[in-house]
């Protein structure tokens, strides 16, 4: 599928990701343990700053549209879950959207998180980023920015986005940041429509300059919802999430598939075909990094303050209106249930790798309505060996 490559970093990425576009290294300098000694600690949060947007993308799990949304959490509220989510965390803080750019105070803000030691980086889409604003992100204190590119050429791309100009806009918002020296990724929807063009779209993010390169597996939500005839089917996910495994030592960038957890179940089978364990001296990040991570060290705040394990499963776990975002973390029902993976129905709850996989759980509930069901788009039967061990240390738990 894809022409050789000079290797990357054999036995780990250094600046890899926790996952979800991830950006880069961890959270901020962890300069006194502020954690409390909990177990479960936010590494990224993205933070959808407003759901207004100038794109119009036909798989938007936001259904983001252009225009006012009403009841947006206002520059205060936003200061203050800054200081909430920082008085006992460190995590990345992605602003995102819709378009987060459209937001006056939006360097005030990304200027306080940085203040309080959290490491900020940015979701745009590409028309506001000049020369100048590149400059503010810069001066703001923002680390990396992401950009999306879902097609290998203009035509492909703006269609995905349904906006003449958006690929010309990206292309232009990657000159400027270039320009100043700010780190900048790009984020893949994988459907039908690109899954062929996977290789040429690589190339291309390889010969921008990016630092990484994430592949997202679409969730049929949102807008995306609609996109049944666009969707994979699970066996030709298998397959490119098997190239994705073959291309990862290959590339001289970071490459790793988010929103598909069971890239980690691969990923092992894999490794373990070559007689490899997976552990963090031989790995790095990637043997620390798990699928899902919602709800575990990944979490999501909406436009009005709603917290969500993550931005596709529009399930309330709380609200930051009502209480402290570390008191919706340690105790929504949502959350606890996103940690005990030995509770999760189907395959998921007993499958060998469901530790470090735990399948995507706003697919399982695109598909059932159900958030504790199986990872639809995933073809592994785990064995009956598995299912007993599970039963029996539940039985030994109750
Ligand atoms: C937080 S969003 C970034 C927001 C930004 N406005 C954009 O679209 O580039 C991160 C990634 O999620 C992708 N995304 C949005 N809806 C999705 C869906 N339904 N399934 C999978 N990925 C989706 C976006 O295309 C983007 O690459
Ligand atoms: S059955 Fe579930 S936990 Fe196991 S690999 Fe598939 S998606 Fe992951
Ligand atoms: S539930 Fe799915 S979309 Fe959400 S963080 Fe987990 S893998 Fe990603």
């Amino acid at each position: 599928m894809h022409g050789e490559k000079p290797k990357g970093h054999p036995g780990g990425h250094p600046g890899a990701g926790h996952g979800h576009g991830a950006f880069g290294k961890g959270g901020g300098p962890a300069v006194t343990d502020k954690s409390g000694g909990r177990k479960w600690l936010p590494k990224l949060i993205a933070w959808e700053l407003t759901r207004s947007c100038n794109l119009d993308c036909i798989h938007c799990r936001a259904a983001a549209r252009f225009g006012k949304y009403p009841n947006e959490l206002t520059t205060e509220e936003n200061m203050k879950f800054l200081e909430d989510v920082a008085s006992f965390s460190s995590p990345i803080m992605i602003m995102t959207g819709g378009e987060p750019m459209l937001r006056d105070d939006i360097w005030d803000l990304a200027k306080h998180g940085t203040k309080l030691g959290l490491r900020m980086v940015m979701s745009p889409c590409g028309f506001l980023v000049t020369e100048e604003t590149a400059r503010k992100m810069i001066d703001s204190g923002i680390q990396r920015v992401s950009f999306s590119i879902d097609g290998a050429t203009e035509e492909s791309h703006d269609n995905f986005r349904r906006v003449r100009g958006a690929f010309a806009s990206v292309m232009t918002a990657i000159e400027n940041v270039k320009k100043v020296g700010l780190d900048f990724q790009v984020n893949t929807t994988v459907t039908k429509h690109n899954l062929a063009d996977l290789p040429k779209i690589l190339d291309l993010v390889i010969s921008l300059g990016a630092k990484a390169h994430h592949p997202f597996l679409l969730v049929p939500t949102g807008r995306g919802a609609d996109l049944k005839d666009q969707e994979i089917a699970p066996e030709d996910y298998e397959k490119a999430l098997t190239w994705f495994y073959n291309m990862r030592e290959k590339v001289p960038i970071q490459f790793k598939p988010t929103c598909a957890p069971h890239y980690y179940r691969i990923f092992r089978q894999q490794e373990s075909a070559k007689g490899i364990s997976v552990t963090p001296e031989t790995h790095g990040l990637d043997a620390m990094s798990k699928g899902c991570m919602g709800g575990q060290s990944f979490a999501f705040v909406s436009n009005t303050g709603k917290v969500q394990i993550c931005g596709f499963l529009e399930t309330e776990c709380g609200d930051i209106r009502k209480e402290s975002f570390v008191k919706i973390w340690d105790t929504s029902k949502v959350f606890q249930q996103m940690r005990a993976w030995d509770d999760y129905n189907g395959r998921c709850g007993y499958c060998e790798f469901r530790k470090v996989c735990g399948g995507c759980r706003a697919r399982a509930f695109a598909f059932t309505k159900d958030y504790m069901d199986e990872e639809p788009f995933c073809t592994y039967q785990p064995s009956e060996a598995a299912k007993k061990a599970r039963d029996a240390k539940k039985a030994a738990n109750e």
